[in-house]
């Protein structure tokens, strides 16, 4: 797949260390992954923060809808601790501290637009203003929401892009087609079925990526049918000759 590094890992720092967490993003590159992906949601005040949840419930010291919260308010909670004490102290970090990051590391980055429902635009445009000021880039814009993708493309038209997909419905190829998105990231479960291989057949020239795959065993099964990365929890599983 173009550009794209075999193994990706998941939530920043797959699995683990914090997810969506600047400490996950330098650990992953020091397990030798050459990529990562993390979610993008916006804060009450538009700023862009790397969170998974429309609330800070799961993995924060405190609760909320990250919709209506700041970004100072949700920076000021505790994002490690849930994970593991040995993280207390982690802050959730701005889409910009989050690409700095990669860029230092020389990772390529997948940017996962999450928006909170009715903000796909926002959400879009957020993430693609923030891409295209950053002039030399490397990675992919990616979304379940089409009208997201479609914001983060008029305000950075130059970054690449792919269609998130649970599943494969029969109009999937009208999606990536308005979309416009040159890629499509799909659930790992979709391979699962006895009919893997003829769904594989389906995609023909359409370049796609699995998440989340967490074994190099399941990987190697998906490669075999055409999947050209995936995205896994556990990068550690991997020798690091194999990202
Ligand atoms: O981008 C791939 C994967 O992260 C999509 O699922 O829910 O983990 O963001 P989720
Ligand atoms: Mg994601």
């Amino acid at each position: 797949m173009r550009g794209y590094p075999r193994i990706i890992a998941h939530r920043g720092g797959g699995g683990l260390a914090p997810e969506n967490s600047l400490e996950g993003i330098v650990l992953a590159a020091r397990l030798g992954c050459r990529g990562v992906e993390f979610d993008v949601m916006l804060a009450a005040d538009g700023v862009p923060l790397l969170i998974h949840d429309d609330t800070v419930d799961r993995t924060h010291a405190g609760r909320g809808h990250v919709a209506r919260l700041t970004a100072a308010e949700i920076r000021r909670l505790d994002a490690g601790r849930r994970h593991h004490p040995a993280f207390t102290g982690c802050r959730t970090p701005t889409l910009d501290e989050a690409l700095d990051a990669c860029r230092d590391a020389g990772l390529w980055a997948n940017v996962e637009i999450k928006p909170a429902a009715g903000q796909d635009v926002a959400t879009g445009e957020a993430v693609g203003r923030a891409v295209a000021a950053r002039g030399e880039w490397a990675g992919v814009l990616s979304s379940f929401s089409a009208e997201a993708l479609a914001a983060a493309a008029q305000a950075c038209p130059d970054a690449p892009r792919a269609l998130l997909l649970e599943e494969l419905s029969g109009h999937w190829t009208q999606r990536l087609h308005d979309t416009g998105a040159g890629a499509l990231h799909l659930a790992a479960e979709i391979f699962t079925s006895g009919q893997a291989s003829n769904i594989a057949k389906s995609l023909r020239d359409t370049p796609w990526a699995c998440y989340t795959v967490n074994t190099p065993e399941l990987a190697d099964r998906l490669f075999a049918l055409g999947c050209g990365a995936v995205f896994t929890d556990r990068p550690d599983r991997w020798p690091v000759s194999a990202m």
